[in-house]
Order: C-alpha cells, then sequence, then structure tokens
C-alpha cells in the first residue's frame, strides 16, 4: 500500500507539524515524499505555459513529464498532506501543488453526461497541521482539501491538528501532545 505524503512543512526540521506527519508515517513501508520545499513548482501564472499544458491535456499527451506528479497522486493508495496554518489556510506551495497534479484524464475527468468523476486510487486522504491561534472553527485548507478530494474520487478524508501553539504561556508540549494522540488513533483507523 503506497501512502503519498506531500510535504508543504515550509520551516523544515523546526516544523511542529511535520512532527505529527512523522508520527503518521513511521512505521509505514510504503511512503513515497514529495517535498514542496526542495520542488519549487511554479505558479501556473505564465499563460504560454497554462495554454501548452491544456493542449497536452486535450490532445491526450498525458505522458509528458509535467503531468508525473499527477500520475503520481492518482496512484498512491493514500494521500497524507502536512502543512502548517497559514492565512486561514496553508502555505501557497500547497495550492501550487494541486494546480500540478489537477489534470484532466489523470487526476480526475468529466462523463459523457458532464458530471466531474475522480480518477484517483486513494482510499483516505489525511490532513494535518498546526496553528499558532484557533484552526478548527475557520478551517478552509482542510475544508478545500474535502473538496478536492471529492472532487478526485477519494471517498474519506481526515483531519488532526495542534492549536494554539504560539499563544504566550501555553504549554507548547502538552498541546503537542494532544495532537499527537489524534494522529496516532487516526492511523490506527487506516
Ligand atoms: C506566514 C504565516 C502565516 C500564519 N498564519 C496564521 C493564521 O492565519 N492563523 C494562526 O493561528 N496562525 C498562523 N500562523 C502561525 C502558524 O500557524 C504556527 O506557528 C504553526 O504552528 C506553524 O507550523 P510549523 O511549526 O509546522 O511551521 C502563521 C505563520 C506564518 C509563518
Amino acid at each position: 500500500m503506497t501512502t503519498l505524503f506531500v510535504n508543504a512543512c515550509i520551516r523544515g526540521e523546526r516544523s511542529r507539524t511535520l512532527r505529527l506527519c512523522r508520527e503518521y508515517l513511521e512505521g509505514l513501508e510504503d511512503v513515497q515524499e514529495v517535498n514542496l520545499v526542495d520542488l519549487k513548482l511554479p505558479a501556473l501564472y505564465d499563460v504560454d505555459f497554462v495554454d501548452h499544458r491544456a493542449k497536452l491535456e486535450a490532445d491526450g499527451k498525458l505522458d509528458d513529464p509535467m503531468f508525473d506528479l499527477a500520475k503520481q497522486f492518482a496512484e498512491a493508495d493514500e494521500i497524507v498532506i502536512g502543512a502548517p496554518y497559514w492565512d486561514l489556510s496553508f502555505p501557497a506551495a500547497l495550492k501550487v501543488y494541486i494546480e500540478h497534479v489537477s489534470v484532466c484524464e489523470v487526476t480526475f475527468h468529466y462523463t459523457e453526461d458532464s458530471r466531474c468523476e475522480g480518477l484517483c486510487k486513494a482510499k483516505r486522504l489525511v490532513y494535518l497541521t498546526t496553528g499558532g491561534g484557533p484552526v478548527k472553527p475557520t478551517n478552509f485548507g482542510y475544508e478545500y482539501l474535502c473538496g478536492i478530494a471529492k472532487m478526485f474520487g477519494i471517498p474519506e478524508t481526515a483531519f488532526a491538528c495542534a492549536e494554539f501553539l504560539d499563544v504566550v504561556g501555553i504549554d507548547v508540549e502538552a498541546k503537542m501532545a494532544e495532537a499527537l494522540e489524534e494522529v496516532a488513533a487516526l492511523k490506527a483507523a487506516r
């Protein structure tokens, strides 16, 4: 069973979110990691690139390497996304990654009766985050990824987070311990 770990933990080894991810991933057998800091994918703001990509998609030329990330996403049995809570959602690098994997006839397509149908194999998308303040009341990052999971045909989504980590005087380790328990419970329910 392949787990695709989408690592959007921009602060690398200092990231508390990465700690949650490592708890989830520890001991799993087949983990592929996409590190968005290392990848530095370009946002789709170049109209020539957007047109070129759309033409390849329309012509069915899906063997172009630009679609490799989408194929990897579509093939994984489980998706684990780790991203800090930034500006009520997540770092832009993750949105850029979603733009890259959102490829018609790879991760989704349209049926003859104009329905959007997902093509991904994954049974579950797990989203892990940590926030400086409250996360759960305005969890737009997770809500957006639930929408993407639905579009891509991934039937289950799950979420765990540590909140309030930047509040002065908070017991950060106690908050992390609670979150790590939530993560362990998610892992046990795989
Ligand atoms: C650019 C940026 C934006 C942030 N936006 C928010 C925010 O909207 N709400 C919040 O509660 N914390 C916010 N934070 C604080 C982080 O969510 C918090 O420090 C988190 O634990 C960082 O995760 P990490 O340790 O995995 O990097 C922000 C931090 C940064 C650097």
